[in-house]
């Protein structure tokens, strides 16, 4: 795996962006999620230059905040000139709430409810991506109360399979996200999109599936959007602004995934949407991207003790973590697999079988099978899960009144706290 923030030092221990992870453990506890700083700027602007280069100046990112969202992570946004696509009011506040220009906040969801659209309103959020109709014509009569005009973008179902696990696929027609082409209900939207008095259409979106691995994926998207656009044009003379080609790209979690080279994928695609707008006289609309788990996933690790080890002779070993499905269910959700180590056992051979497994009251309760750890694995331990930075700590629960933990941010030699481990107060915060 090409993980450039990993390393063995001398004392075989596991260092995570130049730090001892053992020493991370000690310092801030367990569980803990560590993420490299400089990486995600790093990822950051390397996208948003590429995209440059592949289509024009214009091209944007928008960092698909729903991977891993808290305020430090806004403020990083931010400061790296991108936007961010947003799914809920809880984002659209905590976005506010850490000083991320909404203007550049693109606002997604199948089912925006009146009081989110009107928060949305209120906090003066750039652009709704507008799902279906009953959206539209609400937003229309809320934006009219408002007396404001709201740009949107169409967000389109291109009918493309992107081969990858069934509850991330999002762009095959019986899916439950945006108006199909096929249908003609994205040509309905677009016609009544463009009768409404305050309702700015600045162009359509799609997004097909997230970990996608085949590159052919995005440019046959850009292929069906870019049809669209054309009969749009010349049935309604309109001028697509923008074209927002989601996100998805896929990041290897084990050994044996597939690299993505995104940079050259970024090329392919800029080259073929300027042959596209050519063949069919389209000026290029700016194009925009949602990347989430490419910009986080390696960026982030998570850090356990272990609280026992147990062999079953003839059966299964398990090793049990401090941790588990409440901070990361992807494994219980997906069957997702990870790369693991012990990280104070980095030199010894990892000949045990295991599964790991967290801590709550359930047994599908398991972070991953068929891990191999040394032999000598035992109580106090530490395991490092790699690739953590997406979907974990945005998707962490407190099933079993567990709380959830800090998260550390590291760059270069400083050290900072982003989010506190929750406190037991804060479980019962809510409760009367
Ligand atoms: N844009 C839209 C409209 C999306 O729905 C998503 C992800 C993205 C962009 C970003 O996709 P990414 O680049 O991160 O693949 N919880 C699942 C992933 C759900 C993805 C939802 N939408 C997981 O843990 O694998």
């Amino acid at each position: 795996m090409k993980n450039m923030n990993i390393k063995t030092n001398q004392q075989g221990i596991l260092e995570f962006s130049g730090k001892s992870v053992v020493e991370l453990a000690e310092k801030y506890g367990t569980p803990l999620y560590a993420m490299d700083e400089m990486m995600i700027r790093n990822r950051l602007k390397t996208f948003n230059q590429a995209m440059k280069e592949a289509f024009d100046e214009k091209a944007e990112v928008l960092y698909a905040s729903k991977a891993c969202d808290f305020l430090a992570m806004y403020r990083l946004i931010k400061e790296e000139n991108c936007g961010v696509d947003v799914v809920s009011d809880g984002e659209i506040f905590t976005a506010y709430k850490a000083g991320f220009p909404m203007e550049k906040a693109y606002f997604h969801g199948n089912n925006k409810t009146d009081s989110e659209i009107r928060f949305a309103i209120e906090r003066e959020v750039g652009t709704f991506v507008v799902d279906g109709e009953d959206e539209l014509e609400t937003l229309n009569q809320i934006a009219s109360e408002y007396n404001i005009v709201q740009k949107i973008l169409i967000r389109v179902t291109p009918g493309i399979d992107p081969h990858t696990y069934e509850a991330v696929s999002t762009g095959i027609v019986d899916c439950k996200f945006g108006s199909a082409l096929v249908t003609g209900a994205a040509e309905a939207l677009t016609h009544k999109a463009l009768s409404m008095d305050h309702i700015s259409l600045q162009g359509f979106h799609c997004h097909v599936g997230s970990q996608v691995f085949d590159g052919e994926v995005f440019m046959k998207c850009a292929d069906v959007m870019f049809c669209f656009i054309k009969e749009i044009s010349q049935k309604f003379n309109y001028e697509c602004l923008q074209l927002n080609l989601g996100g998805g790209y896929g990041v290897p979690y084990v050994e044996e995934d597939p690299y993505l080279d995104i940079e050259q994928i970024l090329m392919r695609v800029g080259a073929h949407v300027k042959r596209l707008c050519h063949l069919y006289d389209i000026k290029l609309p700016q194009i925009l991207m949602e990347p989430g788990r490419s910009i986080v996933a390696d960026a982030g690790i998570t850090l356990y003790r272990v609280g026992s080890v147990k062999k079953i002779p003839g059966a299964k070993n398990y090793v049990s973590v401090d941790g588990g499905m409440t901070d990361n269910p992807r494994y219980a959700l997906y069957r997702s697999k990870y790369t693991m180590r012990c990280a104070n056992r980095m030199n010894e051979e990892a000949s045990l079988r295991c599964s790991v497994v967290g801590k709550c009251c359930e047994s599908g309760d398991i972070l991953q099978e068929n891990v191999l750890l040394p032999d000598t694995v035992q109580r106090n331990d530490i395991i490092a899960v790699l690739c953590t930075g997406a979907y974990n700590y945005s998707m962490a629960s407190n099933y079993n009144r567990i709380v959830r933990p800090a998260v550390v941010m590291i760059s270069g030699q400083d050290e900072k706290v982003v989010v506190q481990r929750e406190k037991f107060e804060d479980l019962i915060k809510n409760e009367l």
